[in-house]
């Protein structure tokens, strides 16, 4: 599952390009135009009053840019960041000596905040409300809390998993933003400011075929480009256009819109075998010998995103668009059955 071409999870080879073609600042920093916007303005309002910007939670699916907005923020902030996350933080004590050196209206960056532990988790509460560390001095009748001020600071918090989150850590963030999907525009913007970043020449279309085949992902879409890349170089002229792309990706098993041989697996044995469901997720991955986490996490959202799957109390069930892109039959009652998921007031949350 490693490596695999279109998980959205961070691997081992997009560290050296990653860093390279993350914007670093907020105008080339494409899509997610509401959270930019608003972000612009408090971080505005935040300088010009000449304290710390608002602590920010910022969440939704890997390589959508939380890393990447959370750089854009010190940067636009003019203030240092530390960055850290929740398993990194082992022991209260260790966060506390990170809290205590921060600068004013510094920046402090955890990613996978939902991963934080309880003990430490509390330290956060105080710091974040009142600036301020407790302690505990002494044992017994004699034990007294003291209080420790701290620079103002800015939490920005990164996770996958808003719903981990408790709620009295999240109630303490003033700016909630949740990453969207790109559209296929957007992500072809991405591909054509990549590829000149690395310099390979591109024509649109050659950047439409890699951004439609991209599952809404940043990450993914760049990961596509270094591949279509090589092809374009050895197969072509160093051009990359629709014929390499196509060519390319369908060759590395990527297909039209993005889906690979597990997602089609998936698809396929919940369509054969369940019915097309609802069947439970622990089922659908003894079925296609799949883990139950990397589905859910890896391989669902996209598939929620495209309107291919919906999830509900009974399980998770295929929709119409899903036995239409499998070329597979679809009664008229079972489609009828299934309107109710393809409703606009349809909340695939509950
Ligand atoms: N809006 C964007 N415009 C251009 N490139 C982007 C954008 N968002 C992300 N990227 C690219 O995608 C890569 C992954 O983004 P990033 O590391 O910020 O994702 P993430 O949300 O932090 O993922 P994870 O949950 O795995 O930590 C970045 O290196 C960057 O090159
Ligand atoms: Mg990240």
């Amino acid at each position: 599952m490693e490596d695999r071409l279109i998980t959205s999870t961070m691997q081992i080879d997009d560290n050296d390009v990653e860093n390279v073609l993350r914007p670093k600042s907020m105008s080339s920093f494409i899509g997610q135009d509401k959270i930019k916007s608003n972000l612009e303005i408090y971080i505005q309002a935040a300088k010009s009053r000449g304290e710390a910007l608002d602590h920010v939670l910022l969440y939704g699916p890997p390589g959508l840019g939380k890393t990447t907005l959370a750089h854009i923020i010190a940067t636009e902030m003019n203030s240092r960041l530390t960055v850290t996350s929740g398993p990194a933080i082992e022991k209260p004590a260790d966060l506390a000596a990170i809290l205590t050196n921060l600068e004013k209206n510094d920046v402090l960056f955890i990613d996978e905040i939902h991963r934080l532990n309880h003990s430490i988790e509390e330290i956060l509460y105080p710091a974040m409300e009142d600036y301020a560390l407790d302690f505990i001095v002494g044992k017994g009748p004699s034990a007294r809390s003291v209080r420790i001020n701290i620079n103002q600071f800015t939490l920005v918090g990164a996770t996958t998993k808003a719903g981990m989150l408790t709620s009295p850590l999240r109630d303490r963030f003033g700016v909630h933003a949740r990453l969207e999907m790109y559209t296929v525009s957007q992500l072809a913007e991405i591909v054509t400011r990549s590829s000149n970043m690395l310099k390979t020449e591109i024509d649109e279309d050659g950047a439409y075929e890699i951004a439609k085949r991209s599952r809404g992902t940043p990450r993914i879409a760049n990961r596509l480009l270094k591949r279509v890349r090589d092809f374009a170089i050895v197969k072509g002229k160093g051009v990359i256009t629709k014929e390499i792309a196509d060519f390319a990706l369908t060759t590395i098993g990527v297909d039209a819109i993005g889906l690979d041989n597990v997602d089609l697996n998936v698809l396929t044995a919940m369509i054969e075998k369940f019915n097309g469901g609802p069947v439970g997720l622990d089922t659908i991955a003894a079925a296609t010998g799949e883990d139950a986490n990397t589905i859910e996490d890896v391989y669902e959202p996209y598939l929620l995103q495209l309107g291919f799957i919906a999830r509900t109390p009974r399980g998770r069930v295929c929709l119409p668009k899903c036995y239409k892109h499998l070329g597979k039959k679809i009664s008229d009652t079972k489609s009828a059955q299934l309107s109710i998921f393809t409703d606009d007031n349809y909340d695939e949350e509950k």
